[in-house]
């Protein structure tokens, strides 16, 4: 008897360590980073860049000079996830030529969901999908039915990273998060007088990541100002 529950034992334990392994596996995509730091993605494509302007634990305050995007019209939808889903299928057939100049053009990060609540009875919210235009298009970038060009002539963010895949849920208790961590300081007068709108609710989501990476994935919310 004694070895039949060791036996039993056995089996369980091989389970259980089966299970876990497989669960590890399932769990890697949200591997915490250490973040605050330069995206590891901005090492391989294109970033735009920014200077630092304020450096705090929670957040840093960034400022972005002449910057071009490439911008869908507005997307209502009830899913951030399902909203940038539509908005990057059209940047991807952008990138992969479909603009008037027939133009292949690199794939750069981030892509970024500029959050608005929605005047529409049935959405919660207006989503507007953008690609950073590569440098060497930034003075130029090929034009394309439904898209525009979005130009950043300065423009101040607040920026706070979170790491893994972008759900749903998360995205307003992050940007509740880093408006909380913005009280007090000398941004928030400035964030607060940006549109009329409620800041925790007119937000960006910056991803840096394919679909395709597990790792390493950095995303932000981003609360722009100007000053
Ligand atoms: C942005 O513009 C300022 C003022 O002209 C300049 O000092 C700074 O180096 C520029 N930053 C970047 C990242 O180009
Ligand atoms: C920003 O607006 C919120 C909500 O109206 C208010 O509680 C907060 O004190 C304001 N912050 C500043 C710095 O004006």
């Amino acid at each position: 008897m004694a070895s039949l529950s060791v036996l039993k034992f056995s089996w369980l334990l091989m389970l259980s360590l089966l299970l876990n392994s497989i669960s590890g596996l399932l769990l890697s995509p949200n591997r915490k980073i250490k973040l605050g730091k330069f995206p590891p993605a901005c090492t391989r494509i294109e970033c735009p860049s920014y200077d630092v302007i304020y450096d705090a634990k929670a957040y840093e305050i960034r400022r972005y000079n002449n910057t071009v995007w490439m911008s869908t019209t507005n997307i209502d939808d009830i899913s951030f996830v399902s909203a940038t889903r539509t908005g990057f299928l059209q940047l991807f057939d952008y990138i992969q030529g479909k603009n008037k100049d027939e133009k292949k053009i690199e794939m750069t990060a981030p892509v970024i969901t500029q959050v608005t609540p929605s005047d529409g009875p049935f959405c919660k919210s207006s989503f507007v999908v953008s690609f950073y235009v590569p440098k060497l298009y930034q003075p130029n970038p090929p034009p394309a039915n439904g898209l525009h060009a979005q130009k950043w002539e300065p423009v101040y963010t607040a920026a706070r990273q979170f790491d893994g895949f972008v759900s749903d849920d998360e995205i307003g208790q992050e940007a509740a998060a880093l408006y909380a961590s913005l009280a007090g300081s000398r941004w928030a007068d400035a964030i607060n007088k940006t549109g009329s709108s409620d800041p925790t609710s007119s937000y960006i989501v910056a991803q840096y990541n394919s679909p395709f990476e597990y790792d390493n994935r950095v995303n932000e919310i981003w609360m722009t100002f100007n000053m």
